[in-house]
């Protein structure tokens, strides 16, 4: 495996392979079993997998927890190498960000809901980034996880908006055995917040079991769900939506696929989720 922080270097790395289908694997490191699903996957895609490990600032907010965002290069570059990674590009900010970036990516009505409303100026962040990761690396393939669902169709948007000549893949999510997504995050949970943590996908099972029995009703399941977590946490839900899976759309009454999106804020800790809900 090789690994380099600089652009110029990667991009030389990556010259020696031109025969070959490349994947990206976008990341913020503090790797986990979420990650190594994606770096899987993307072998079965590609020649070549890349993953990139870098905590962009341009996606937090002011008061988010950039600062305290868990970070171990070593640690990551250790799980890459036992997973068959090919090549880690692991950049410092001033490597990505030399000088402001004069241009930014606006994105329109995906970005009205959800974390684009609770967290401004985010998902523009994000797209930012995986642009630019996109350019460096020009990947056949990138992978992404269904986790972080309103991120993965922004880039499938994104893609498909600016003919950008890469295929982009979802992978589910992988969960502990509580049902709780695996998360860099869940590391500054404490233990009883770890275990209680486990009610979010519980509240969520529950939600499609009552829609598939009849509940239809958007305002009547999303309490279902608030008891749920207020009941069973000692978490606050943090945003709570139900939306059209084609077009990210509010429905009154629930009368096609739909997605459940959910955050709970812990102490230290804002967790996000999403359960898929097929009619
Ligand atoms: P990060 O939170 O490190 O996640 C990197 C990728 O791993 C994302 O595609 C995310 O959806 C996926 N992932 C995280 N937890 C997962 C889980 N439990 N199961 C499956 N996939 C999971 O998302 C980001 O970084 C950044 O926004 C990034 C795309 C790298 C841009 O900076």
């Amino acid at each position: 495996m090789q690994h380099t922080a600089g652009i110029k270097e990667v991009r030389v790395l990556l010259s020696a392979h031109n025969d070959k289908k490349i994947a990206l694997v976008p990341t913020m490191g503090y790797l986990h079993e979420g990650h190594t699903a994606l770096i899987e996957e993307a072998k079965k895609h590609a020649d070549l997998v890349a993953v990139s490990i870098f905590v962009n600032p341009l996606q937090f907010g002011p008061q988010e927890d950039y600062d305290s965002y868990p970070r171990d290069l070593e640690r990551d570059l250790n799980i890459c190498r036992e997973h068959g990674v090919d090549i880690v590009f692991h950049p410092e900010v001033n490597e990505m960000y030399p000088e402001e970036m004069e241009f930014n990516l606006g994105i329109k009505s995906m970005a009205n809901i959800l974390d684009g409303v609770k967290r401004p100026g985010h998902f523009e962040g994000v797209v930012t980034v995986v642009s630019k990761l996109f350019n460096i690396i020009q990947p056949d393939f990138a992978v992404f996880g269904e986790k972080d669902r309103q991120q993965l169709m922004i880039i499938e948007r994104y893609v498909d908006n600016f003919n950008v000549p890469v295929e982009i893949i979802g992978v589910p999510t992988k969960r502990e055995e509580s049902g709780l997504a695996k998360s860099s995050r869940n590391v500054n949970l404490s233990e009883s917040e770890f275990i209680e943590a486990g009610e979010i996908n519980a509240a969520l099972l529950n939600a499609a079991e009552q829609i598939k029995n009849g509940t239809v009703n958007t305002d009547k399941v999303m309490s279902f769900i608030r008891l749920h977590i207020e009941q069973k946490t000692s978490g606050t839900v943090d945003d709570l939506a139900i939306y059209t899976a084609r077009a990210l759309q509010f429905v009154e009454n629930i009368d096609q696929d739909v997605i459940i999106f959910i955050a709970v804020q812990f102490k230290k800790a804002r967790l996000i989720d999403n359960l898929y809900v097929s009619i």
